[in-house]
């Protein structure tokens, strides 16, 4: 696989580190609220299934399946590919994504949560490209800013490759230019 990466940009044992200190974070903000924590899939899955670990708090789990796609005259609309399983009323949301990139996605469902009643709805993702932003959505919870270059591993993938990899790296410009 290292084939299709220029470099690694977080190995195992960093990613391991800032899951550990948002896992921390989150359980001190969420003491004594009603913590459901939703999953973006697929991407969201291995950042997701270590962050809850490091979570020490009760708390529920659900997934969420969406795509986003540019439109003609949008700059990206997006569809529900499954829905959660369980109401979040009167819930402490907190959605869990693998990047944020434009915005489009998040924006979307955090508002989507929002009217479904939700008491909170607040976002934790491990990468954020900060210099992609199209829509300006509050993210309370960044394991890392990053560059605006492709990255894969991790749960993150191009043409659904590169989930498996342990570790996060970028993507050869020659694979997708
Ligand atoms: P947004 O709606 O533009 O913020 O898109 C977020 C989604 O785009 C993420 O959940 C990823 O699926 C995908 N994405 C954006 N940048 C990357 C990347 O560098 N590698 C892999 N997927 C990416
Ligand atoms: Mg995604």
């Amino acid at each position: 696989m290292k084939e299709f990466l220029d470099e690694i940009l977080y190995s195992e044992e960093d990613i391991d580190k800032k899951v550990r200190e948002l896992g921390a974070q989150i359980t001190k903000d969420y003491k004594d609220k009603d913590l459901l924590v939703v999953g973006i899939l697929k991407g969201a899955v291995s950042f997701m299934s270590d962050l809850i670990k490091r979570i020490d708090l009760p708390l529920t789990v659900d997934y969420m399946d969406v795509t986003s796609y540019e439109g003609v005259n949008t700059s990206g609309q997006v569809k529900i590919l499954k829905d959660l399983d369980n109401s979040i009323e009167g819930k402490d949301v907190l959605i869990v994504e693998d990047i944020i990139d434009t915005g489009t996605t998040l924006n979307y469902i955090k508002n989507l949560f929002e009217n479904r009643l939700a008491n909170s709805v607040t976002i934790a993702t491990l990468l954020n490209k900060p210099k992609r932003r199209k829509i300006d959505v509050y993210v309370k919870y960044i394991g890392y800013d990053i560059e605006d270059l492709f990255v894969i591993g991790y749960g993150l993938d191009y043409n659904e490759i590169g989930r498996n990899l342990p570790y996060i790296g970028t993507l050869k410009k020659e694979i997708y230019s």
